[in-house]
């Protein structure tokens, strides 16, 4: 039984990375009593992409900040959920931290399995005008499902996965998690880009017709988990006409899950078939459409999506 904080200090992980990922670790646990204590309505009010908020977006959101803040260790955050960047006077360190505080929201009032998502920037002076994965050096993502999970990526270290135990400890639950070249799953997203997009359809059908099974969830979160715990699969969210430039978001979603599933033996690429990690940031609320997972499986997608 190996605590979180014993296993980062013996892959020698840094003090600095270590402190800013036991405060991550702590509002993970602070959402989710909150979660299971069903404080699920909605609010009044909307994030900047015009969607609904619920009391447990904004609850969440600022459980992350006030842990953030307390680290010492960062100087700029970026939400989702915030319109603009945050910036901590009291910091210390120079980290910057994006996240998404509670992804899958539309799933709560079904009660499926939903996630936080976290990137963190060793160097937070304007990330704005450089590729996304400079400087990132390491992601995680929490799962609130019928058990809570962590899956932390250190850059060069691999992806980790612990598991919170009843006396609210994450423990490790799996070392070194690695994905296929190949895949028999497929999560494929944003289906109504088939009206406008008959390749996409095409590669759906390639799917169908080569006995694929498909897991899909409806949270991303538990979608590029499924893949990750599976050892393989492939999650697809391409461009349509209501989403230009696709729906998920660069710095909170695409760019820390492409940073875990490289360091998984896995590939993100958005639809021209580039590296997410080598997206110039120009906002923070930037999106990009993203084909993510088992590396030979996304190639295909891709091809079909350019080529066809
Ligand atoms: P969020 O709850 O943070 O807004 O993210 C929802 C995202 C993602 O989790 C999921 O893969 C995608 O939205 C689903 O989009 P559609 O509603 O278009 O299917
Ligand atoms: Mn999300
Ligand atoms: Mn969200």
């Amino acid at each position: 039984m190996q605590s979180f904080n014993h296993f980062l200090r013996e892959k020698g992980v840094s003090n600095e990375v270590r402190s800013l990922l036991y405060h991550i670790a702590r509002s993970v646990k602070y959402i989710n009593f909150s979660i299971r204590a069903g404080n699920t309505g909605k609010c009044e009010s909307q994030n900047l992409f015009g969607e609904n908020q619920l009391k447990l977006d904004v609850s969440a959101d600022k459980t992350i900040a006030d842990e953030l803040e307390k680290s010492e260790l960062v100087t700029v955050i970026a939400s989702e959920e915030k319109d603009k960047p945050e910036k901590f006077k009291s910091s210390r360190g120079n980290f910057f931290v994006a996240y998404d505080p509670l992804d899958g929201s539309s799933l709560v009032d079904a009660n499926l399995a939903i996630g936080s998502i976290f990137g963190i920037w060793e160097n937070a002076d304007n990330i704005l005008g450089k590729k996304v994965g400079e400087n990132l050096i390491a992601s995680c993502y929490a799962v609130y499902g019928p058990r809570i999970t962590l899956t932390i990526a250190i850059k060069d270290k691999g992806a980790h996965e612990f598991e919170l135990n009843d006396v609210g400890e994450f423990i490790l639950s799996r070392e070194k998690v690695e994905i296929e070249n190949q895949s028999k799953y497929f999560a494929p997203g944003n289906l109504r880009a088939c009206l406008n997009n008959p390749n996409y359809k095409k590669w759906v059908d390639f799917a169908i017709e080569n006995k694929k099974t498909l897991r899909y969830s409806g949270g991303m979160v538990p979608d590029l988990h499924h893949i990750l715990s599976k050892g393989q699969g492939i999650f697809c969210y391409p461009r349509d006409k209501k989403h230009v430039e696709g729906k998920l978001r660069l710095l909170f979603e695409c760019a820390p899950f492409t940073f875990i599933f490289q360091e998984a033996n896995g590939i993100g690429l958005n639809q021209e078939g580039k590296n997410i990690l080598d997206t110039v940031v120009e906002d923070f609320h930037q999106t990009t459409p993203i084909f993510i997972g088992s590396k030979e499986e996304i190639q295909t997608v891709v091809k079909f999506l350019r080529k066809h």
